[in-house]
């Protein structure tokens, strides 16, 4: 260390920092853990880099050693003064950045340059390690007599301070601005003068500017200044159309005899980059007025594009398809979005996905003004497009032969991770979908991005079927992919519904038979009827329903018995005539859901008609009347309800078929309860033998009530009250007393009528066999 090398100018200052030196420091500090940090001399920049995931929620400050050993923080203002850049590189890394130049920098003769740092981490819980970071430099490419550095938050130029020999030039206007204001300056004291572009001046000492935030200093070969962006001596010029922020300064001191004056102008590009949908482009003039005094004169010696700090070869520049122009007036970058040399990461921005470009673009140049300037002048750029919200694709590579779904999602930057995929609203992981029989692969695009594959067989419990029609079933999968950036930690989701029709369905097949006074069927399952819902008519079969109306019911997995009596409730009564009673039994099956019928099998049978009476919904009865009812037999063709106009509708010597509407024949109605009651009687029509004398008849005195009772309910819908639907009062010639059984949907009152639409009442006479089906 050579402290005294770094002394000409502030003298004080100076031999207190020798002083200093000596003292021990105080500040007890370990080296980084391997692969926390990382360090290069890149350009005319110390270059660190801390690793993030190390870092992880901790945050983290960091100050510099000085050359007597303090450890000073270094805050947004000492950076800007300084020459310290915090930022972040583009996987979002923290990265400082420390010029050469800057303050507390052990400088050896402007060639080679020490930096120490202490980067203190913070946990959550408030505990704080300091790190030490300690780095030297070499000078590398041999200083330009000025170098101009437009870093994000400062802007620093350096010029050589050896005198030259006699210049051959005049002096421009600019110095015989500020010689006036420098011949009346204090002696032995650095000041500076700004000049403003309406010509103005200000001119303050260097302690002065120090305060205002400038950096004024000398090293062993050069006068340094460097001023954060928007100060109030700074001014922003419009150059070519572009903007240009520009601080015109003069540094100078004065002894008795003598007065030396340096231009620290200094003029970066500020002008935003633009952007299309495509491409970015960073566009600067090439010339800037206040850095270019003859511009006649001016020559360009180097003019070339950077990444991250270092310059890249035309070839580069090429391969990455950059396009890199210089003409008379600007210099120009252009980079396709999402090229190599940038990178591109995911972001989520109101639960949406999308991507973000950055690059961090070098404009690195060399030209020549006039004989004594030779000016490298260097901007940084670190360009982020604005988000960009990618929907991701859904590719449905289902088919349906081959029994499961197959699904892709895509197409997401490595950045992004899928944490559960749910089926039907049960999130799975990857590992739970293996062992649903699930899978899920990931499929690698060439440009580095890639897609999530997800197979998942039909027949899993997760995904829903629906029957359509003939042997088509549709299997529908619900899906909600989660996903989440990484490092960021920002979950999204993509909810996405396939459907596929599958011919894949066996129907049940039933056989249906008439047996003695009961309607049966078998039906051999199919593969999907175990989901739906058997139905006697419009009545549930349950179990219940069954026992309580004496149904056999039995399956055995593959088959299915169901077996009806004759009069229980869930048939429907076609036709009555003389030849018998046709009853049908409505076996289907109904969608679990929606209850529509799927599938109908209806198996009639004609029995026998026996003694009965049917009180049709539709508000017709109908009645057999047997010869056997009567002692001594009666004729049944001659007998008629009470209008005698009323006849059977069918007759033999055996037996009478009465049918006829409630309204008509004589038939009278009355309230009971909860029930309007029809009643009709079947009389015989006597022969008288003598007419005149006291009557004396063959025939046997006859009367057969026929009552049919239909329910006023109209909310009555439980089974149980059912049964007590219309009943046939057996009165003195009655047929034999039974149950009355009943299924009957509610009527329709209407002015104290009542219409039916459905049910009938039977009251069965003797056996009935079946004489076909
Ligand atoms: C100027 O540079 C010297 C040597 O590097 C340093 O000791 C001094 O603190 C600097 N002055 C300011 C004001 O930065
Ligand atoms: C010239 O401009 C500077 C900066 O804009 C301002 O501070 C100064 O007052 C102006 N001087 C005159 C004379 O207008
Ligand atoms: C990457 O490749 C995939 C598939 O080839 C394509 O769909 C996607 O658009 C590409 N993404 C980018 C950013 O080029
Ligand atoms: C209803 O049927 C579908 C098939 O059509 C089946 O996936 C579902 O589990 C059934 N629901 C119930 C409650 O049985
Ligand atoms: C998925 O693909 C299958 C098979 O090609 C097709 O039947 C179905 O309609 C598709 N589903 C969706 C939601 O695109
Ligand atoms: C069911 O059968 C039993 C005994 O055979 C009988 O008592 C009962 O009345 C029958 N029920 C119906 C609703 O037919
Ligand atoms: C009432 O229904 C029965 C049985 O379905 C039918 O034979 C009769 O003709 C119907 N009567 C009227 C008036 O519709
Ligand atoms: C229908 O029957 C139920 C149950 O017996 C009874 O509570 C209700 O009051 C009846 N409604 C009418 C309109 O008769």
């Amino acid at each position: 260390m050579t402290p005294a090398l770094n002394c000409p100018v502030l003298g004080f200052l100076c031999s207190l920092a020798l002083l200093c030196v000596l003292l021990p420091q105080e500040v007890t500090s370990v080296p980084f853990p391997p692969g926390a940090a990382r360090t290069e001399c890149r350009g005319r920049y110390f270059w660190i880099w801390l690793d993030k995931a190390t870092l992880g929620q901790n945050v983290w400050r960091y100050g510099v050693f000085n050359n007597v050993g303090q450890l000073i923080p270094v805050t947004e203002q000492v950076a800007s003064q300084c020459g310290f850049t915090s930022d972040t590189d583009l996987h979002g890394n923290p990265e400082i950045r420390v010029s050469f130049l800057a303050c507390s920098i052990q400088n050896l003769f402007d060639q080679e340059f020490s930096l120490k740092l202490q980067v203190e981490i913070t946990s959550p819980a408030d505990l704080t390690v300091a790190y030490d970071v300690s780095m030297t430099c070499p000078l590398g490419a041999p200083w330009s007599p000025r170098e101009i550095v437009c870093e994000e938050n400062y802007m620093e130029v350096s010029v050589r301070r050896a005198v030259p020999g006699i210049a051959s030039e005049a002096l421009n206007e600019d110095w015989i601005a500020v010689w006036p204001v420098a011949q009346g300056a204090v002696n032995q004291v650095w000041q500076v003068v700004f000049r403003f572009q309406n010509g103005s001046l200000q001119n303050m000492m260097a302690t002065e500017a120090h305060a205002l935030g400038y950096g004024v200093n000398t090293t062993a070969t050069r006068v340094l200044f460097r001023t954060p962006y928007g100060t109030q001596q700074t001014e922003v010029s419009k150059v070519q159309g572009l903007e240009v922020a520009v601080a015109r300064a003069t540094v100078f001191y004065k002894q008795a005899w003598m007065i030396l004056m340096v231009d620290t102008a200094v003029a970066c590009p500020i002008n935003p980059p633009v952007f299309t949908a495509s491409a970015l482009s960073w566009v600067t003039p090439r010339i800037m007025p206040s850095l270019v005094k003859f511009p006649d004169l001016y020559r360009d010696e180097a003019v070339e594009m950077g990444l991250d700090g270092r310059v890249v070869d035309a070839a580069t520049v090429a391969r990455n398809g950059y396009t890199f122009l210089t003409d008379a007036k600007f210099v120009s970058i252009s980079v396709p979005i999402g090229a190599s040399g940038g990178l591109t990461l995911s972001d989520v921005i109101d639960s949406s996905y999308g991507t973000r470009y950055s690059i961090k673009l070098l404009l690195d140049r060399r030209w020549q003004g006039d004989e004594s300037d030779r000016t490298r002048h260097r901007s940084l750029k670190t360009i982020r497009t604005t988000f960009v919200p990618h929907v991701p694709v859904l590719i449905n590579n289902t088919v349906p032969e081959r029994g499961y779904f197959e699904v892709i999602l895509g197409n997401f930057l490595p950045d992004v991770e899928l944490v559960t995929v749910a089926i039907g609203g049960k999130p799975l992981t990857p590992e739970e979908l293996e062992s649903h029989g699930g899978k899920l692969a990931e499929v690698p695009n060439p440009n580095g991005t890639r897609a999530f594959n997800l197979m998942v067989p039909f027949d899993d419990p997760l995904v829903p079927q629906e029957y359509l029609h003939d042997n088509i079933r549709r299997y529908t999968l619900p899906l909600v992919y989660t996903l989440n950036l990484i490092p960021k930690n920002k979950p999204f989701i993509y909810p996405a519904v396939i459907e596929c029709e599958v011919p894949d369905v066996v129907l049940p097949t039933v056989v249906g038979f008439c047996e003695e006074r009961r309607i049966s069927l078998v039906m051999t399952h199919g593969n999907l009827d175990r989901y739906w819902v058997p139905y006697v008519g419009n009545l549930r079969l349950t179990a219940e329903f069954a026992a309580s109306q004496n149904y056999t019911v039995q399956d055995d997995g593959s088959r299915f018995y169901l077996s009806v009596p004759l009069l229980a409730a869930g048939l429907a009564y076609e036709d009555i005539s003389l030849q018998g009673l046709t009853a049908r039994l409505d076996f289907n099956l109904r969608d679990n859901k929606t209850l529509a019928a799927i599938v109908i099998f209806p198996v009639s049978c004609i029995f026998p008609t026996g003694k009965l009476l049917v009180c049709f919904p539709n508000g017709t009865m109908a009645a057999t009347v047997l010869r056997l009812d009567t002692k001594p037999a009666l004729d049944p063709r001659r007998t008629h309800l009470r209008d005698e106009n009323c006849r059977p509708v069918a007759a033999d010597e055996s037996r009478a078929l009465f049918s006829f509407p409630v309204a008509t024949c004589g038939t009278t109605r009355r309230f009971e309860g909860n029930y309007l009651v029809y009643e009709n009687e079947v009389t015989f029509k006597r022969e008288l033998i003598p007419e005149a004398k006291p009557v004396i008849t063959r025939d046997s005195q006859y009367s057969l009530t026929l009552r049919c009772r239909y329910p006023l309910n109209e909310t009555l819908r439980v089974w149980a009250q059912q049964l007590l639907g219309g009943v046939v009062t057996p009165v003195p010639f009655a047929l034999g007393a039974r149950d009355p059984l009943a299924a009957y949907r509610r009527g329709r009152s209407m002015d104290g009528y009542v219409s039916f639409q459905m049910a009938s009442h039977v009251l069965a006479g003797e056996a009935l066999t079946p004489l076909r089906s």
